[in-house]
């Protein structure tokens, strides 16, 4: 087991399989393709995806190739450097965005590490005036000086990095509201139903990087976990590792990464159900990942969508406001795990 730190050690249970499992595929859905035909086409598509799988993967999307592979020429030079250059730009107390190496889901330690900024520039967002004090952190995006390159451009005052960055979400956004009308399509509402909400949004793009591991069948990249956002946009490279919880039996599957796709995961008081998910690694390669996650305005409160309840589908989620969930999710009320009785 070499030097192993044991906070990374998934409990039994939540291991990954070495069971082989009949293959199936997530439904991959072209937009160039259907929208040929109609956009009726692709929102049935789309429909039939979140009721099966609640993920799918778009190719023909529209967002330029050169930007999400600058992105991973990016992060690979950005996360190759040692750790302390990494930690100029670290996530701390007062604020969650930038690089941080120690992510825990469901308390057990992930492997790998991050870097996160948010898509609107923090000090335009409103003030946050339902959020108490503690509850109200600086969310102020951190830029890293570093590769050299970048840093040139600094000097003139428009860091690479940060462009790259910002212009590559900026393109997986507009996707991602073009997602959003279609779903709410599939959904029989209209198509600018849930726009609203994304109004002074809080969406987050998050840059994963998974490093090699010497003992890949007791740790995940990223534990089991249902993701939070609305809808998640997610590139990921050719190395492969996300695995989806199949709804008819609940096996892993993988899902197959396919050149310039993007995997996108939706949920709605379980019409569409949020579908658990996680990330194997292997003791070769390292991957990258790059999600958007959609999430809405601070003051949204939010509750399943009157138009959808009924006798048969009733609602399933309390209301609750954004900003107070996002804030206790920033905090991270992270507890230390009792690592004495793990079974190696
Ligand atoms: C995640 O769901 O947090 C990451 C998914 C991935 O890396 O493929
Ligand atoms: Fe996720």
């Amino acid at each position: 087991m070499g030097d192993l730190d044991l906070s990374f050690i998934q409990d039994l249970e939540n291991r990954p399989n070495v069971k082989v499992i009949e293959p199936e595929e997530v439904p991959v859905i072209d937009f160039f393709t259907s929208s040929h035909g109609d956009t009726k086409e692709i929102v049935s598509e789309i429909g039939n995806a979140c009721r099966k799988w609640g993920f799918f993967q778009v190719v023909n999307h529209g967002v330029p190739l050169e930007l999400s592979k600058r992105m991973v020429k990016m992060a690979k030079e950005f996360f190759d450097q040692p750790i302390e250059e990494k930690k100029k730009v670290k996530r701390d107390e007062g604020n969650s965005m930038g690089y941080h190496d120690s992510e825990h889901t469901k308390n057990v330690r992930d492997w790998k590490e991050v870097f996160d900024f948010s898509l609107e520039d923090p000090r335009l967002v409103p003030a946050m005036d339902n959020l108490d004090d503690q509850e109200l952190r600086t969310i102020s995006n951190r830029w890293p000086q570093y590769p050299t390159e970048f840093r040139l451009c600094d000097l003139i005052d428009c860091s690479l990095t940060r462009k790259a960055c910002q212009e590559y979400s900026r393109e997986v956004e507009k996707l991602g509201y073009r997602l959003l009308k279609l779903v709410s399509l599939s959904l029989g509402l209209p198509a600018n139903r849930l726009n609203g909400y994304f109004i002074d949004q809080t969406s987050l793009c998050r840059i994963n990087h998974y490093p090699p591991c010497p003992n890949p069948n007791l740790v995940l990249g990223v534990g089991r976990h249902k993701d939070f956002s609305a809808l998640t946009v997610l590139a990921q490279d050719d190395v492969g590792g996300l695995e989806i919880r199949r709804k008819s039996d609940g096996e892993w599957i993988p899902v197959k990464p396919i050149p310039d796709a993007f995997i996108v995961n939706v949920w709605s008081n379980d019409t569409y159900e949020s579908v658990e998910h996680r990330v194997v690694v292997n003791t070769e390669k390292e991957r990258f990942s790059i999600p958007v996650l959609l999430l809405p305005a601070h003051h949204v409160n939010i509750e399943p969508l009157e138009e959808l309840l009924n006798e048969q589908n009733p609602a399933k989620y309390q209301r609750y406001n954004w900003g107070k969930f996002y804030a206790s999710r920033i905090r991270g009320d992270y507890k230390k795990r009792d690592v004495e009785n793990i079974q190696i």
